[in-house]
């Protein structure tokens, strides 16, 4: 079994479909061991507690972001989390806690990467004026929005789309995509040449010769 830790700041859709996808066998060697958040007031995080997950805000009280990641790091540690999955967390994270999980830590971010990072993806995606958007779900390293891409969806831009009706459509192409990438990650027949994930064969078994 993987164990997921989803860290989340916000409604926590993309967590809810990643759990519907445990639920529905659709992961079968994942689990979701801990739910973390920056927020308290978080939806995702009351989602989770009412799952019976354990569902913990790491609030920043102030403290620098290192010290609030070193606190997500020990309670990763603690839940015995071996893939951490970012699902709308609206923060940073540290080198340190990079470097706690090397390519053991997956994002999903609505546009394909490398256009239009950071925030409000979808209303830079309309303002630009492209024809095609969609998700990515990619590896996290020190960089925003950055480390190779694992998959990536795309979506034609309709004549009259808004920001908000770009994103609705874009999220329910997450919804499907973050359990495949997590599926993908899992099954460790991938390797990361450079940036490029590429996807190799299962070892086949060893048969001793005649
Ligand atoms: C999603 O659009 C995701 O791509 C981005 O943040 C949003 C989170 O939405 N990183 P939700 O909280 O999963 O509903």
């Amino acid at each position: 079994m993987t164990r997921l830790g989803i860290l989340l700041s916000g409604r926590g859709s993309n967590f809810l479909a990643i759990h519907r996808a445990i639920h529905h066998g659709h992961l079968p060697e994942a689990e979701i061991a801990v739910v973390l958040s920056n927020r308290m007031d978080a939806l995702g995080l009351a989602a989770a507690h009412e799952l019976g997950l354990p569902a913990i805000a790491v609030a920043a009280n102030g403290c620098k972001r290192a010290e609030q990641d070193a606190e997500l790091v020990s309670l990763l540690h603690q839940y015995r989390v071996d893939l951490v999955c970012l699902a709308g967390y609206m923060r940073l994270i540290s080198p340190g806690f990079v470097r706690a999980f090397p390519d053991r830590i997956l994002n999903i971010h609505p546009s394909l990467l490398p256009a239009f990072p950071g925030l409000h993806a979808q209303r830079q995606a309309i303002e630009y004026g492209v024809t095609i958007s969609g998700c990515t779900v990619h590896f996290v390293d020190e960089e925003l929005d950055h480390g190779a891409v694992i998959l990536q969806r795309s979506i034609p831009v309709e004549d009259g789309d808004t920001a908000e009706s770009l994103a609705a459509r874009i999220l329910e192409q997450e919804h499907r995509a973050y359990p495949e990438g997590i599926a993908r990650v899992i099954s460790r027949n991938y390797e990361v040449q450079g940036r490029r994930y590429v996807r190799i064969r299962p070892q086949a078994a060893h048969t001793p010769s005649a």
